[in-house]
């Protein structure tokens, strides 16, 4: 066997699986030789990687449309807002035809079923909001920017609230609790907490008035995003697409980012094992992800990694874009199964660096990936997946498929007629604002003798533990001790697992 029909050997699958395109061979497709990602090994996770303008998005694009044929869900973060075209047919043109040619694809101009949200209902999308107490501290410190102590004095202010039953629905709740906390008549509550100083506290406060002042109030409250949603099919019995609109939110990297990974821990907590099924439940796509790792805490990180670890046993498969591998933390990337590497530009000391750490990365071969990485074309990648049996498979250099959708976006009338269309919109359009802790809280002050009424309550979300499983996710000291107190008074208070993220009640 040549050493071309050895790595075509490696693709070769017997069961159903995506096409990504065709072996490139001394400068040409060889259009027999197909490449491939085994459908049961989307849950095994994956890299898109490489340089601006290399076909990243494409990738993810071309990946996304045949999930939807399988009839698997899939998640899109659009944060340049050029993916809503996946909703709609392609354009077919000479280059389009041409490399349909090459990599022997039957290209077919194919919309897909989309949904389309927008963080607050900011831009154009169905809004997406999440409680403050769903969204739990730990994801709040990251997009507050705190310390690991501020972070942790925040654990113990969320502790406080589920124990007190203070809902904290949206931003305004929780400063009243924190309000509270540092005034004269929650002092001795305050103490009571113990690790909480009233310093720290203050800073809390300080910084969640600026995060108000920033416009974040509109992300946080009811109705709450209910994640189920992302794992529907069509009535046709394709995947639906949710795309999640976060051009207008560009600015709010953090926010936006640390949003995504909200919906991947909720996602977390209810969907049930399955271990390694037939097809994925979703898969769920993270572009620009080294937002995400940006300034991020241990404890965070840590989250990110367990999240990856065992949502895969729940059938989700979660695909991180970036520009090169360096972006993910090594345990992170350790768990990337299938990998698409797109050219790398090689002009600075830190490309350099990147480059030979990329090529670090993959399983050897007898390529020169330095040189191939850097040579590589648009719409071409160095790829490697996992075989059916979950062996790595040789490396290949792909040119890969066009898109059958649109590249890039669908005008903006477009957009918002399918929003307003949707049967999810009457759901979420609308933001409601109950009683919850600032209402109690600042009745209470009204009526000066008497500390919190929800003091006597018992909390209004029972949840039923899942004792196991928040012992095995919970990585940071301050969960495991939450979690325990948490065990000990079930039914009374919220469960907090993953991230310190609450179930909510449905
Ligand atoms: N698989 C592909 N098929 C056809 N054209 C592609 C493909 N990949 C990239 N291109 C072309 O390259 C351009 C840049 O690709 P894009 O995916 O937006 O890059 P990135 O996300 O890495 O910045 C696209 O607008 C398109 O014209
Ligand atoms: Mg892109």
């Amino acid at each position: 066997m040549s050493d071309s029909e050895s790595i075509a050997a490696g693709y070769a699958f017997t069961g159903p699986a995506l096409d990504l395109g065709a072996l490139l061979w001394e400068g040409a497709c060889l259009p027999d030789a197909q490449i491939r990602i085994p459908l049961p090994m989307l849950n095994r996770h994956g890299l898109v990687a490489g340089a601006t303008g290399t076909g990243k998005t494409k990738t993810l694009q071309l990946i996304a449309e045949q999930l939807s044929a399988q009839g698997v869900p899939v998640f899109l973060a659009d944060v340049k807002g050029d993916v809503s075209g996946i909703s709609a047919p392609g354009v077919t043109n000479d280059k389009v035809a041409g490399r349909a040619a090459e990599v022997k694809q039957q290209w077919t101009a194919t919309g897909f079923p989309a949904e389309f949200y927008a963080l607050g209902g900011i831009g154009h999308g169905i809004p997406v909001r999440a409680t403050i107490t769903g969204f739990g501290p730990v994801l709040l410190s990251k997009v507050l920017q705190l310390n690991q102590t501020q972070e942790q004095s925040l654990g113990l202010i969320f502790h406080y609230a589920d124990t007190k039953g203070l809902e904290l629905i949206d931003l305004k709740d929780l400063r009243a609790v924190v309000t509270f906390l540092t005034s004269d008549e929650g002092k001795t509550e305050l103490k009571n907490i113990g690790g909480l100083s009233t310093a720290t506290a203050g800073v809390i406060l300080r910084s969640l008035t600026a995060f108000e002042a920033q416009g974040m109030a509109d992300f946080f409250g009811e109705p709450d995003f209910d994640t189920s949603e992302l794992l529907r099919t069509a009535s046709d019995g394709r995947g639906m697409v949710s795309v999640l609109e976060l051009p207008a939110v560009q600015d709010k990297p953090q926010l936006f980012s640390t949003f995504l990974m909200w919906m991947l821990a909720d996602l977390f907590h209810d969907l049930p094992e399955v271990g390694d099924a037939e097809k994925p439940k979703l898969v769920f796509f993270f572009d620009e992800a080294h937002l995400l790792f940006n300034d991020a805490s241990k404890a965070f990180l840590d989250s990110i990694t367990q999240t990856v670890r065992l949502i895969r046993s729940k059938g989700v498969g979660v695909f991180f874009v970036t520009q090169t591998p360096k972006d993910v933390p090594g345990d992170v990337l350790a768990q990337l199964g299938n990998r698409v590497q797109h050219a790398l530009r090689a002009f600075t000391p830190d490309d350099q660096k990147a480059l030979k750490a990329t090529v670090k990365t993959f399983p050897n071969s007898s390529y020169d990936l330095e040189e191939i990485l850097t040579g590589l074309g648009t719409g071409e990648a160095v790829v490697t997946v996992l075989s059916e049996n979950g062996a790595p498979t040789p490396v290949a250099v792909t040119r890969l498929r066009a898109p059958e959708s649109l590249m890039g976006p669908i005008d903006a009338a477009t957009l918002d007629a399918a929003v307003k269309s949707s049967s999810l919109y009457g759901r979420y359009a609308q933001a409601v604002d109950r009683e919850s802790a600032y209402e109690k809280l600042t009745t209470a002050a009204r009526e000066p003798q008497e500390t919190p009424k929800a003091a006597s309550k018992s909390s209004p979300k029972s949840a039923k533990e899942d004792e196991s499983m928040v012992q095995q996710v919970v990585g940071s000291g301050m969960f495991k001790s939450l979690a325990r107190s948490v065990g000990t008074q079930i039914g009374r208070e919220i469960t907090r697992s993953l991230f310190g993220t609450a179930r909510r009640k449905r």
